[in-house]
This record gives structure tokens, C-alpha cells and sequence, in this order.
């Protein structure tokens, strides 16, 4: 009964600390004497904190839904420089829009189109530095330069993607795609459970 009180004020007293940790970074990196270096090393997302936190978000969370849209407004206080952070859901052998933060997007994506649907049919991330150079990039928000996406499974068939854009080149480097397969990996544990 006690864990059921203190688990979720421990968990928004930790996304706290995080998006405080956020809003610090980037006031830092207004100053002009932190350097380009320090920058650099300021991007770089905590994320064994932040998957930490999306256990904690969703576990024993029956409503899928609710899930993925908490754990893309966890993304988005969480990693910098994005202008969109959400799903696609599998419908029908079609990818539609799911809970994300951003500007409103295309709702309906094929298999195999953009790099949503790229990542679907070959089942794989696509880290994509530069959304002109990407062949069939679908541009939702024409402030896209960089784009990140992940498959996310259930029972052996891809059933969502993960997709995070950015308006700064090669923003997501290969420490983003191992944190952020981890964070799908999570996702994936607790799928079959959510309705
Ligand atoms: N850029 C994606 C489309 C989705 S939006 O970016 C939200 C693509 O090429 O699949």
C-alpha cells in the first residue's frame, strides 16, 4: 500500500530532477564561455536514468496508449534539440500516427515509404544524419534535418515504430541508438500486457 503512494512521487520527483537537469543544459549552453566541447558532452542524454524512468512509468500500466504517451513526453523533456518525438502504430499492414510530441503529422505511412516505413520493412533502425540525403524521407515538419527510427516488436512481428526528429543535423549518434533500442526493448517487455 505504501510502495503504491511513494512509487509515483519518487518517479516525478526523478523526471523533475531530470527536465530540471535539462532546462540547466540548455540555459548553459546560451552562455557563450562553455565552449563547443562542453556542449558536446552536455547532449549526450543519461540513458540509464531515463529508461530507469520509463520502467517506472509504465510498469503495471495496462493501457497502452497511456504508456507510449508518457514515454514520449518523457523523450521530449528528456533529449534536446528535437521538433517531434512519438509512434506509429502497425494497423492493418499500414503504419498509423500514435501518441508523440510535436507538430501534427501524416497519419497513415506505408511499409516500405519514409524512413518510418523503411525501418518496418527491413526491420531495423534507421539513424538518418541527413533527412535530404534519405531517399523517399516523408517531411512532416519541414524543420526536420536529423531523424532516428526503431522498430518496436510483438510476438516476433514488428508492431510500432519509434520515430524522433530533430532540426539539427546528425543530431543522434550511435550512443542514441543503443540507449533508445533499450528503451524500446522496454517497451517490447511489457507489450502483450497492455490493451
Ligand atoms: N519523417 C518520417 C515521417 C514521420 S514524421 O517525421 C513525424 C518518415 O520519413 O517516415
Amino acid at each position: 500500500m505504501i510502495l503504491k503512494i511513494i512509487r509515483p512521487m519518487l518517479i516525478a520527483m526523478s523526471i523533475w530532477q531530470n527536465s530540471h537537469a535539462v532546462l540547466l543544459r540548455s540555459k548553459a549552453a546560451r552562455f557563450p564561455r562553455i565552449g563547443n566541447e562542453s556542449k558536446t558532452v552536455m547532449n549526450m542524454t543519461n540513458y540509464e536514468e531515463l529508461n530507469l524512468q520509463l520502467q517506472g512509468l509504465i510498469e503495471g500500466v495496462p493501457h497502452r496508449i497511456a504508456n507510449l504517451a508518457n514515454a514520449s513526453a518523457l523523450l521530449w523533456q528528456s533529449l534536446e534539440d528535437l521538433n517531434w518525438a512519438g509512434f506509429y502504430l502497425m494497423r492493418d499492414g499500414k503504419l498509423v500516427l500514435g501518441p508523440f510530441q510535436g507538430k501534427p503529422a501524416c497519419i497513415e505511412i506505408a511499409v516500405g515509404r519514409g524512413v518510418c516505413g523503411t525501418a518496418a520493412a527491413e526491420d531495423r533502425t534507421q539513424l538518418v544524419p541527413d533527412v535530404h540525403a534519405f531517399p523517399g524521407h516523408i517531411a512532416c515538419d519541414c524543420a526536420s534535418r536529423s531523424e532516428i527510427v526503431v522498430p518496436i516488436h510483438a510476438g516476433g512481428e514488428v508492431a510500432a515504430v519509434l520515430d524522433i526528429d530533430s532540426p539539427v543535423s546528425a543530431r543522434f549518434s550511435e550512443e542514441d541508438r543503443t540507449g533508445l533500442e533499450a528503451f524500446v526493448r522496454i517497451l517490447e517487455a511489457e507489450w502483450e500486457k497492455m490493451t
